[in-house]
């Protein structure tokens, strides 16, 4: 597929929303998924995703913290949308290119690998040098959750640190982002489930 008709859909949205067009609604977001051909097996993850991260910072409103609960939710429907073109480690990248005329929803889709990559990481996997960190709360809550759903489940054990030797910096990263979703929402997330 060009490049243009990848992009079509986001033009397409942008014309529609004559106000806002900083906003993509959850309907978009799932548009988008399937006019930029994302296998259904990534739609069913991510809105197992985007059920989880909004269920998360619901809780961490709840605890008084500011953290804008819809768009985390969309951009967590939107974090994998970049595998409508590549499943490699440039997805993240891939799907912040296509959603170059929201910046703040491309911000999370490019930074929700792993807990985040370095700078050095970044560039030893091939990614332009800089670095690929979550920054704000919702960032965060999106990048975290995609590390605990497996396909279309939700799976207490960070998936990163299942995978990674004991210790790695990979894995360690990922471990802290869990306690400070944790902390934030006052709770750990999978005990409140049960
Ligand atoms: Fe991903």
């Amino acid at each position: 597929m060009t490049h243009s008709l990848k992009y079509k859909a986001v033009i397409s949205i942008n014309m529609a929303s004559k106000t806002a067009v900083e906003k993509i609604t959850k309907e978009d977001a799932l548009l988008l998924l399937k006019t930029n051909n994302v296998p259904e097996d990534v739609v069913t993850h991510s809105k197992k995703v985007a059920e989880l991260a909004k269920e998360t910072a619901e809780q961490i409103k709840s605890r008084g913290h500011r953290v804008d609960v819809e768009f985390v939710e969309t951009a967590a429907l939107l974090h994998d949308i970049g595998r409508g073109v590549t499943h490699g480690i440039t997805h993240g990248l891939e799907g912040g290119r296509m959603l170059s005329s929201y910046p703040r929803y491309a911000r999370a889709v490019e930074n929700h690998l792993g807990a985040g990559l370095t700078k050095k990481e970044a560039a030893e996997l091939g990614l332009p040098r800089r670095d690929f960190i979550p920054r704000t709360i919702e960032e965060k809550i999106v990048a975290w959750a995609d590390k605990h759903v497996s396909g279309g489940r939700i799976v207490a054990e960070n998936k990163l640190v299942r995978k990674l030797p004991l210790g790695h910096p990979a894995s360690l990263r990922a471990l802290a982002l869990d306690e400070e979703v944790n902390e934030l929402a006052g709770v750990d997330m999978f005990l409140k489930k049960e």
